[in-house]
């Protein structure tokens, strides 16, 4: 994985909120050999004094704003995680300074600036440019991908997930971000969390041919739908419904659970962060249930995998097209909301079955990789 030989990425952080806090510093912290932090901006004091405080960044570092950052020689390549609404307009000045970009998700605030995205990357088409989805890298997510991909269930026929849970402004939380709670890009949390859950169900259960969507307000802290209701219909067949609610209040505990049924078996996808199942049971009746513990929800790989498009050439998994095509089933759901009708999605240009992730030059899922895997089975049967 490591690159012998080959000088680290300069890296210039525009924007070192939350997400850099708890996601890019923590990965960028062991890639070491891949990245060094050369510069930072962010337009609040308090952002920056944090970052430095954590990181042990130079304060030196810190630059005024983001074209001093971008006028710097001593930049190659941009980590942008700034708030929803401002992406695309620092992902054009950086590409137009001559840099590669890693800018986070998602890809457009509507429809049209998705399409604005993609032209944007037509535009540069000798640069790297990414739009972060770190789902697209989960150990988890890639293993029963490969289970899928080998015929471990048959056919699937029926992909049901249902995901809840309680959403209001927590200290320090990603749901504290003012921007958040009054989002100035369509579909609010569903666009900014839900695009992860569509990227799930795109990586497993491939592109989303019909949609119908139906959609409720009722959480008075975001000033959005909080429940999205989708039944699917994919291109190679299967059906499937996604149901996702952030409610005000607590509820119950949810299982959470994404069950994807084929005709040979069942797989059941489970957990979170801290430990992960995928679960296949057989038509006997046995289980085969693996754990993952230790692994971080697809940051650290996504950002290999960046830095192996920058230094090798190798074609990004998470490129701009997948990003705009994940998007736009959460665009073209509230469409459907909207017009109470189901519609066709029109494929994106580029994207296509989202590629399964590897570590460079290897056949394996996880070799190189940290992380915990076990693996058990059991039997269901009465
Ligand atoms: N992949 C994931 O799991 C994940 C999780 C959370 C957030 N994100 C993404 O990361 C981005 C940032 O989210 P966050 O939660 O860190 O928000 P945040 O508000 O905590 O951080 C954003 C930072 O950007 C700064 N900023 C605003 N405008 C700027 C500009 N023009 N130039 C430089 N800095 C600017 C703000 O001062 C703030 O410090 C969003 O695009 C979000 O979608 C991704």
């Amino acid at each position: 994985m490591a690159a012998p030989g080959i000088r680290p990425i300069r890296l210039g952080l525009i924007g070192t909120g939350l997400a850099v806090e708890k996601l890019h510093w923590p990965a960028l912290r062991g890639l070491a050999d891949r990245y060094v932090v050369t510069a930072f901006t962010d337009p609040a004091d308090e952002q920056r004094k944090r970052f430095t405080g954590y990181s042990g960044t130079d304060p030196a570092l810190a630059t005024a704003d983001r074209a001093a950052l971008l006028a710097r020689d001593d930049v190659d390549a941009v980590l942008i995680s700034v708030p929803i609404p401002s992406l695309y307009e620092v992902a054009c000045d950086a590409l137009a300074a001559g840099k590669d970009v890693f800018c986070e998700k998602p890809a457009g605030v509507d429809a049209q600036q998705a399409a604005a995205f993609l032209a944007l990357a037509a535009g540069f088409p000798d640069r790297t440019f990414v739009v972060g989805e770190n789902y697209f890298y989960r150990d988890d997510l890639r293993y029963a991908r490969a289970l899928l991909d080998d015929g471990a269930i048959g056919r699937p026929h029926l992909m049901a997930w249902r995901y809840a849970g309680q959403s209001v402004p927590r200290p320090g939380g990603f749901t504290s971000t003012p921007w958040r709670h009054r989002p100035q890009y369509r579909g609010g949390v569903h666009l900014d969390f839900g695009v992860h859950h569509i990227a799930q169900i795109r990586l497993l259960c491939g592109d989303v041919a019909r949609v119908h969507g139906a959609v409720q307000a009722a959480n008075s802290t975001i000033d959005a739908p909080s429940d999205l209701t989708l039944n699917l219909v994919f291109t190679g067949g299967a059906i499937g419904n996604y149901t996702a609610s952030f409610p005000e209040i607590p509820i119950p505990p949810e299982p959470n659970d994404l069950r994807l049924y084929g005709t040979e078996g069942v797989l059941v996808l489970a957990g979170s962060e801290s430990e992960r199942r995928v679960t296949r049971s057989s038509a006997d009746a046995t289980t085969h249930t693996t754990v993952f513990r230790g692994s971080d929800n697809g940051y650290r790989a996504e950002l290999v995998d960046f830095a192996d498009a920058v230094q090798f050439g190798v074609r990004p998994v998470g490129s701009v097209a997948q990003s705009v095509a994940n998007a736009m089933v959460v665009q073209r759901a509230l469409d459907s909301a909207e017009q109470a009708a189901a519609l066709a999605l029109d494929p994106v240009p580029g994207a296509g079955p989202v590629p399964l992730w590897r570590p460079r030059g290897s056949a394996g899922l996880f070799d190189g990789l940290p992380g915990q895997r076990i693996s058990s089975t059991a039997s269901f049967a009465a």
